[in-house]
């Protein structure tokens, strides 16, 4: 039972952020377990393309590459015209492209607002809405679709200095129940995997100098004392998309350490 539990056998799946971090834990976890295509999309075509490389050559299904800005409703509606013209179907869809931005309130800018909002909660939306034929299409109510939104703890944190990261990652989690239940007739699961810190390009900057008093102090405000890496997410968004997880909808899934337990 437990092998066929977490399988993803023959499964089409989509992670928009696909070429590094987070994304490609994600891409690497479903073809490990079994699934027949992982397309994964970014902006950067060389090193999206590397990845899909790298990771076809990990397991026995494939990973495409599919170049794309999505923060662009033309880069989602190229996405979407690739994805139809390749399947009839997709399974999952994990919306993981994302933007990190933050700075003292008075210099917020317009446009790092907008952008922001932009990657983070506009371009998710409409992906999936772009995408909901093919999802809907071999749903069943035994098999259902499944989408995952990626948000941050940073919704759940009142960290002044991240204010529009964290206004459009709690919106994301707002949203969760609500599509969910929009789409639950039609056999598509909607949950958000919130993390802590990760080993990703986005937090290069604190990791890469594990000796500096900036990554100390955050692991010390970390219950478990460690950043996420590949099997911590790759798990979960392994358990979320195969059997294993076909029972929840709705649900946000604070991957994090225990981080938000601290919270005053
Ligand atoms: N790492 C963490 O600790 C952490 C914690 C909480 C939440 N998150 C969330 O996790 C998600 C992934 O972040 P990460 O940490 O894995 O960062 P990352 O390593 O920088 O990966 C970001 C991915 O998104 C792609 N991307 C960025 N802008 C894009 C655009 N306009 N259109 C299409 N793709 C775009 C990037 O490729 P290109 O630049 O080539 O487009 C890359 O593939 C984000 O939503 C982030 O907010 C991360």
């Amino acid at each position: 039972m437990l092998e066929n539990l977490y399988s993803m056998n023959g499964k089409i799946c989509v992670v928009t952020g696909g070429s590094s971090g987070l994304g490609s834990y994600m891409a690497r976890g479903f073809l490990e377990a079994g699934a027949a295509r992982v397309y994964i999309s970014a902006r950067s075509e060389d090193k999206l393309k590397a990845k899909a490389v790298e990771l076809s050559a990990l397991a026995d299904g494939e990973c495409i590459a599919i170049p794309g800005d999505l923060s662009a409703i033309e880069g989602i509606q190229v996405l979407a015209n690739t994805l139809k013209e390749n399947e009839n179907h997709i399974d999952v869809l994990v919306n993981n492209a994302g933007v990190g931005t933050g700075g003292p309130f008075a210099d917020m800018k317009p446009e790092v607002w907008d952008m922001t909002m932009g990657l983070n909660l506009r371009s998710p939306v409409f992906v999936t809405q772009a995408l909901l034929d093919l999802l809907k299409a071999n749903a069943t109510h035994e098999d259902p679709a499944r989408v995952i939104f990626t948000s941050s703890v940073a919704a759940s944190e009142n960290n002044v200095r991240v204010m529009a990261y964290a206004t459009s990652k709690n919106t994301v989690e707002k949203m969760t129940p609500l599509l969910a239940l929009a789409l639950c007739d039609d056999h598509i699961l909607v949950n958000t995997i919130a993390p802590e810190a990760f080993y990703s390009e986005m937090t290069r900057d604190i990791w890469e100098d594990p000796d500096s008093d900036r990554f100390k102090a955050l692991l010390e405000r970390i219950p478990v004392h460690r950043f996420g890496g590949l099997e911590d997410m790759a798990g979960v968004a392994v358990m979320l998309c195969s059997r294993a997880g076909s029972y929840f909808t709705g649900e946000v899934l604070n991957l994090d350490g225990g981080h938000r337990l601290t919270f005053s």
